[in-house]
């Protein structure tokens, strides 16, 4: 459904929503202008609708979990019908079946299929959860400390994986209090040498890498990158962690984003689109890598309450089963390629270049000299909510739209997006 104009942006409700929220909430945690935000009341598919009824096509999924479209009717239906038999089960004391399934199926789509080794796996909540268990398996398989890690890498907030931030913004106030295991390098080609110096001369058991930056701006690094880290790690007994929590999933036109490059790595971390829309991630490894936890005694030394709940395992069950369907995929990369196509025709100056792989797409948005142009990027995305899109930027500069919708996504939108945007530029000088 192609989107409708907007008149009020916040509308009535919205607004007041924000300024009761704004009394109530920490304020640092929404952002409150004239402006800003609109407040979801329920969604369909690509669809979201405010409290205000104005209806919107969603570009975000969300922050890349309604791959599979907001409320996707299996993945629904597998809610519902886990919510009616147990809400909350005790995860590492009296686990589930679903758990069992859940670890199985993730080993059979990831190790077992890239190396005929079984993965094992630390089920969590959030992204930066099974972060915070990677890096603790990295070091209790090597016990080396230093984690070398990427510039505008972004593996979230939580005060360990905050060590290997690579957008100095979300770690720079908590400086003084957070552990300085984390090296911080140029991502790509360009930060291997630094990489190779800093294995020489520190104490460095893991490498932490998306394999596609997603916050950082949708950068991809040149062919030879992961392969070379790869290597790396190998050769210096390091273990080699990619964070696929935005990648994963078929967001990049693979199921999981390594398969561009063949890389195998030691720890994959998973989240977001996993369970379709429940807080759920996971940190699997290779076999002997996670085996360097002890076995548990009765009490895990690294675990949470919420952990491998059934509601987020039958999501994810039924999001995996459609995940590894190989039209799942392939209509990732049909879209991709018609997306690509038709942003290509905007003619404007202030359209950059086109970023990204599969459905993670980025465009730079620039300016008269063709520099970075966060501002212009800034004013796109409140003027696109009242043309009934939400977008958001990304990048250190914040210049680059980043378009990462639904796998849902029609042509027909995809160029009515475009259509948009172009008629955006062409007005904005
Ligand atoms: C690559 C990557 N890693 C980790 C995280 C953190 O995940 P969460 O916000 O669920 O903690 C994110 C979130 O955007 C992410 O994009």
């Amino acid at each position: 459904m192609l989107p409708e104009i907007v008149t009020e942006i916040p509308g009535p409700r919205s607004r007041l929503l924000g300024e009761e929220l704004h009394k109530y909430e920490s304020r640092n945690v929404t952002f409150i202008s004239e402006k800003f935000p609109v407040f979801w009341d329920n969604a369909d598919g690509i669809n979201v609708w405010d409290v205000d009824g104005n209806r919107f096509l969603d570009l975000t999924s969300a922050f890349a979990v309604s791959s599979l479209g907001h409320k996707n009717p299996s993945i629904t239906d597998a809610l519902k019908k886990q919510a009616c038999k147990l809400l909350h089960g005790m995860g590492d004391v009296h686990p589930t079946e679903l758990k069992v399934e859940l670890c199985k199926k993730i080993s059979e789509l990831t190790f077992e299929k890239w190396s005929g080794e079984r993965g094992k796996s630390i089920l969590s909540s959030s992204g930066s959860d099974s972060i915070e268990s990677a890096l603790k398996t990295a070091f209790l398989h090597t016990g080396k400390e230093g984690v070398i890690c990427f510039k505008d890498g972004y593996h979230g907030t939580s005060i360990g994986s905050l060590a290997t931030a690579g957008i100095t913004k979300f770690k720079e106030p908590f400086t003084k209090q957070i552990s300085h295991f984390g090296f911080t390098v140029p991502f790509g080609e360009s930060g291997l040498s630094k990489v190779i110096e800093l294995v020489s001369s520190h104490n460095i058991g893991a490498i932490i890498v998306e394999p596609i930056l997603g916050r950082g701006g949708k950068v991809v690094p040149e062919d030879s990158f992961l392969p070379a880290l790869r290597d790396i790690c190998d050769k210096h007994n390091m273990v080699l962690i990619l964070d696929e929590i935005y990648t994963g999933f078929n967001r990049t036109g693979k199921l999981f984003a390594c398969e561009h490059w063949n890389v195998i790595p030691d720890i994959i971390c998973l989240g977001k689109a996993l369970a379709g829309g429940f807080p759920l991630s996971i940190c699997t490894g290779k076999p002997n890598i996670m085996d360097a936890w002890p076995v548990s005694d009765g009490e895990a030394i690294h675990t949470s309450t919420f952990l491998g709940n059934p509601i987020g395992c039958a999501m994810a069950l039924e999001s995996l089963s459609i995940h590894s369907d190989p039209t799942t995929t392939s209509n990732v990369n049909k879209k991709s390629q018609f997306f690509i196509n038709t942003l290509k025709k905007i003619q404007h100056p202030y359209r950059g270049k086109i970023r990204g792989k599969g459905l993670m797409l980025g465009l730079e948005i620039l300016d008269d000299l063709g520099n970075p142009n966060g501002a212009l990027a800034t004013k796109l995305i409140n003027d696109s909510l009242k043309a009934g899109i939400i977008t958001l930027a990304d990048g250190p500069t914040g210049h680059v739209l980043a378009l990462t919708p639904p796998f849902n996504i029609s042509n027909e939108e995809i160029l009515w997006v475009s259509q948009w945007l172009e008629e955006s530029l062409k007005t904005s000088n």
